[in-house]
């Protein structure tokens, strides 16, 4: 039987490793690093990483090789979280069980920190590509995943899935409206660590396929666990606050469908998640635990 607490615990050590790592390296910056580190070092559940790791190993490769790039897109996570719980955003005062950027420092750092984030997962990524010498079908697989990275995180991705999430505050949307905002703020950076680990692995089209459609469905359960979260969860456990959806008039399931059937549909996702992983053996055993976690999870 396949123990994923003790698969999660495993990988999170290279993970808190070489973000540490990479984080000492900016020590010389003072505030901002501090900033960068206390949000950074918080104690997230390193889910997206663990994604890209789990992901190049079902295609046969070795998650070490995906190290930077799943730490890369830890920290893009993290500069997300920063921004989306700004007064001008979510206006929240709890993230990882702490106080958020804009409270422990002020609204100018929290921005400048998630900033430097964001920027220092693209030069560690590129940094990554460039350590490769000799093999350019290696390297060129490193700008792809930049290319392919900065999609999904931008205004094609997860910038235009917040903005919409903004603009629809106190409004009532369609199912289809919804969905879309879910797939765009939340799926799409999930998807990305579940491809980027694929094709750093050098997974097959055929394998690549596959892996969309799962990080897809996964992507967007998620997204709905946290709207269920938001309204049944311990802020305790969770390290953040709950009910404010309701209270910032967002649009998420349990308001458009209800909560029994927000459940139901988070299952109906990854029920087809588990199905495109049919064609994977055992070395996708991860991946199929991490999706069946994501929609049981309390934190
Ligand atoms: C929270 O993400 C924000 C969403 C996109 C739903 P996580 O639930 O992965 O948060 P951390 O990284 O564990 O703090
Ligand atoms: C977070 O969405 C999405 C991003 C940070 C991109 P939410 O605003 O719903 O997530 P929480 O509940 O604050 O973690
Ligand atoms: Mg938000
Ligand atoms: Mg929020």
């Amino acid at each position: 039987m396949f123990d994923l607490k003790s698969y999660l615990a495993a990988k999170q050590i290279p993970i808190n490793d070489f973000l540490q790592e990479t984080i000492k390296k900016t020590a010389n910056s003072g505030r901002i690093s501090e900033a960068m580190e206390y949000s950074l070092m918080a104690g997230g559940k390193r889910i997206r990483p663990v994604l890209c790791m789990a992901a190049c190993e079902a295609v046969n490769g070795n998650y070490k090789y995906a190290l930077p790039a799943a730490c890369s897109i830890e920290m893009i996570h993290t500069y997300s979280l920063i921004h989306d719980d700004l007064p001008a955003m979510d206006d929240d005062i709890l993230r990882r069980g702490k106080l958020t950027s804009h409270v422990k420092y002020d609204e100018a750092t929290a921005i400048l920190a998630g900033d430097a984030l964001l920027t220092l997962a693209f030069k560690t990524l590129s940094t990554a590509g460039l350590s490769i010498k000799g093999d350019n079908t290696a390297a060129l697989k490193w700008l792809e995943i930049i290319s392919f990275i900065s999609t999904a995180a931008g205004f094609e991705g997860m910038i235009e899935g917040q903005m919409r999430d903004i603009v629809a505050e106190k409004t009532v949307l369609d199912f289809n409206q919804l969905e879309q905002i879910h797939l765009l703020k939340t799926g799409a950076l999930i998807k990305a660590s579940v491809l980027t680990g694929a094709i750093l692995g050098k997974g097959t089209g055929e394998q690549l396929q596959h892996l969309e459609i799962y990080g897809k469905n996964i992507g967007l359960a998620f997204q709905v666990a946290d709207d269920i979260l938001n309204i049944e969860g311990d802020p305790l456990v969770m390290g953040k606050t709950a009910g404010t959806d309701n209270l910032h008039g967002k649009n998420t399931y349990p308001f458009l469908i209800g909560l029994a059937e927000s459940k139901q549909f988070a299952e109906k996702l990854i029920a087809r998640a588990l199905d495109s992983m049919d064609f994977f053996g055992a070395k996708a055993d991860p991946l199929r635990a991490i999706a069946s976690y994501i929609i049981k999870r309390k934190q």
